[in-house]
């Protein structure tokens, strides 16, 4: 697939056909975030695969709201940055996640991102706190998102490059 039809046919997908990934898949998908660019090449992030249902339905209630495709998806990682090696960990870790999206969509396999830094679960807690303890992660380590793999239920269209909306563009 050509980068802009990756770009143009992928969605997020919220339901999944319960197939597992293939591995190789799963391994294109981990390479392209650990490939993924990084402020002065320090690569501050780490990338956990989550397989396990228990973890998963424990993931997905981290947050309040917007993580019930965790609980149903076949994998998840869950990337998390080591926040003392880079002041640019949140940056690093957007760019990592973006390019593992795209990854999956160029492989049919369907994935959506989950919103973890500044946001809270029902009780309160911080959503971060709670993916933390789930993982044992150290201090120093943030967590900006999961993403949520798994084989499509349906085939979401994609976006039509005419839906580029260029008022958004300015010159100078
Ligand atoms: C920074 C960011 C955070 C997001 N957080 C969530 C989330 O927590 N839960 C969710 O279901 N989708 C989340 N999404 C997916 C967006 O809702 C989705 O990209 C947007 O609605 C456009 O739909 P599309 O990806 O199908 O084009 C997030 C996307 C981004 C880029």
């Amino acid at each position: 697939m050509e980068t802009f039809e990756a770009i143009t046919s992928r969605r997020s997908v919220r339901q999944y056909s319960g197939a597992a990934i293939p591995d190789e898949s799963l391994k294109k998908i981990l390479c392209a975030g650990l490939l993924a660019p990084s402020s002065r090449g320090q690569k501050p992030c780490q990338f956990a695969v989550v397989r396990s249902r228990e973890m998963l339905t424990q993931l997905s209630r981290a947050k309040a709201a917007g993580a019930g495709m965790l609980a149903e998806c076949d994998a998840a990682i869950v990337v998390m940055a080591d926040a003392q090696k880079a002041d640019t960990w949140l940056e690093d870790s957007a760019i990592a996640i973006a390019y593992m999206d795209l990854m999956a969509a160029d492989l049919g396999i369907g994935s959506c991102w989950c919103q973890i830094c500044m946001r809270k679960a029902k009780d309160g807690t911080p959503a971060e706190d709670n993916v933390k303890e789930l993982l044992s992660l150290p201090d120093p380590y943030r967590v900006a998102a999961i993403l949520a793999l798994g084989m499509p239920r349906t085939r979401l269209p994609g976006h039509a490059a005419e839906e580029a909306d260029f008022s958004r563009v300015h010159l100078y």
